[in-house]
This record gives C-alpha cells, sequence and structure tokens, in this order.
C-alpha cells in the first residue's frame, strides 16, 4: 500500500503517519524529517535546504524530486510507503507520478487532513516550544501557512480529479482521526 498524506503544517500528518505505518508494516518516508537530517549531517543537500527551510519556504522542486527519486528506489521502499510532506507542489506532484511509472509503484490514496488556520497556528506555537525547529517562529509558522495555500493547495484538486483524494477532518482526538483513516486505508492493506 503506497499512500500520501497531504495537508498544512501542524494538521498532524505525522502524528497519524508514524500510528499508521506502524499498524500496517510501512515505510514512514517524512521529506521534512529527510531534510532536517540532512542538513544536521551539514550535507551538500542540507546546506542547500537549509536557507529555504529556515525562511518557511519550499526547497526547489528539483531538489526534492531528485532526492525522492533515489530514496524511492532503494529496497525498504518497495514494500509500502506513506509519503508525509511531498509532494507539496504541482510540479512535485507531476513530477512524483514519472518517478512512479518508472518504477512500476502507483499511489492508492491520497489522505487530506485539514484544520482551521487559528487551531493550527496555535499547534504549532506550542509544538516550536519544544520541538527545536528553526522554522517554529510565530512570522514563519505563517509564511508555512501561506506557502501551504498558495501552492500546496492546489493539489487538493488535482488528487481529487484522478480520484484518489479522501478528507479527514485533522481536529479531534488522535486515535479517533486514526480510526478514522484505517476504515479508508483497510481496503489497501
Ligand atoms: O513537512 P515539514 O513541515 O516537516 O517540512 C518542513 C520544511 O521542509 C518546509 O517548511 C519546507 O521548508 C521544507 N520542505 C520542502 N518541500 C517538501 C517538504 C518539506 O521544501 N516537499
Ligand atoms: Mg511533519
Amino acid at each position: 500500500m503506497n499512500l500520501i498524506f497531504l495537508g498544512p503544517p501542524g494538521v498532524g500528518k505525522g502524528t497519524q503517519a508514524k500510528l499508521l505505518c506502524n499498524k500496517y508494516g510501512i515505510l514512514h518516508l517524512s521529506t521534512g524529517d529527510i531534510l532536517r537530517l540532512e542538513i544536521s549531517k551539514k550535507t551538500t543537500i542540507g546546506n542547500f535546504a537549509k536557507e529555504f527551510i529556515d525562511k518557511g519556504e519550499l526547497v526547489p522542486d528539483d531538489t526534492l524530486l531528485k532526492m525522492m527519486k533515489d530514496r524511492l528506489c532503494l529496497d525498504d521502499a518497495q514494500n509500502g510507503y506513506l509519503l508525509d510532506g511531498f509532494p507539496r507542489t504541482i510540479e512535485q506532484a507531476k513530477g512524483l507520478n514519472l518517478i512512479l511509472k518508472k518504477i512500476g509503484h502507483k499511489i492508492d490514496s491520497v489522505i487530506s487532513l485539514y484544520a482551521n488556520e487559528d487551531e493550527l497556528v496555535n499547534r504549532l506555537i506550542k509544538r516550536g516550544l519544544t520541538s527545536g525547529r528553526s522554522d517554529e517562529s510565530i512570522e514563519i509558522i505563517k509564511n508555512r501557512q501561506k506557502i501551504y495555500l498558495d501552492q500546496t493547495s492546489p493539489l487538493l484538486s488535482y488528487y481529487h480529479n484522478v480520484g484518489l483524494l479522501i478528507k479527514i477532518n485533522g481536529v479531534g482526538e488522535i486515535k479517533y482521526i486514526n480510526d478514522e483513516i484505517i476504515k479508508i486505508v483497510n481496503q489497501y492493506a
């Protein structure tokens, strides 16, 4: 089973992704986590990505596509995965399609988690107190929400049009939201 989690920063993609990947034994691929690891190791890609991430902006599409192409070809990505935080632009979604075609994979479902902006900003401010992330100050949080609306939210109609999109309310108890997602993805497991 190959899944995509779509949704604004702070909606709970990471939290729900971990629960789901544990349950089904699939690989959790968080592009944000991968980029932060590259930054901590001071690799070429990490050094390049840092200036974008620190401003809350998106790392260029070609960088993400190259990185994910390499990642999806590795052995551990051949038995199911959940993409958390990628694709984030229409260009990335189109590029992902080409990659998947080449390696013979297909996406079973795109789960869109949603919540209102006040809820998201409050969650991220709270998370920023302990996360140690360089992009969780109030201005950067607001910029990330704006970038989501401008650049990522067009993916909702993109995936709706190909019949893959499922929307789930991201406000409520973690366990309840997890059950809602399980009801949907069980058919692909
Ligand atoms: O997904 P997450 O919120 O952890 O991503 C953190 C940051 O990583 C984003 O704000 C963005 O700067 C960068 N990123 C990106 N492109 C992606 C995923 C993450 O530029 N596809
Ligand atoms: Mg995340």
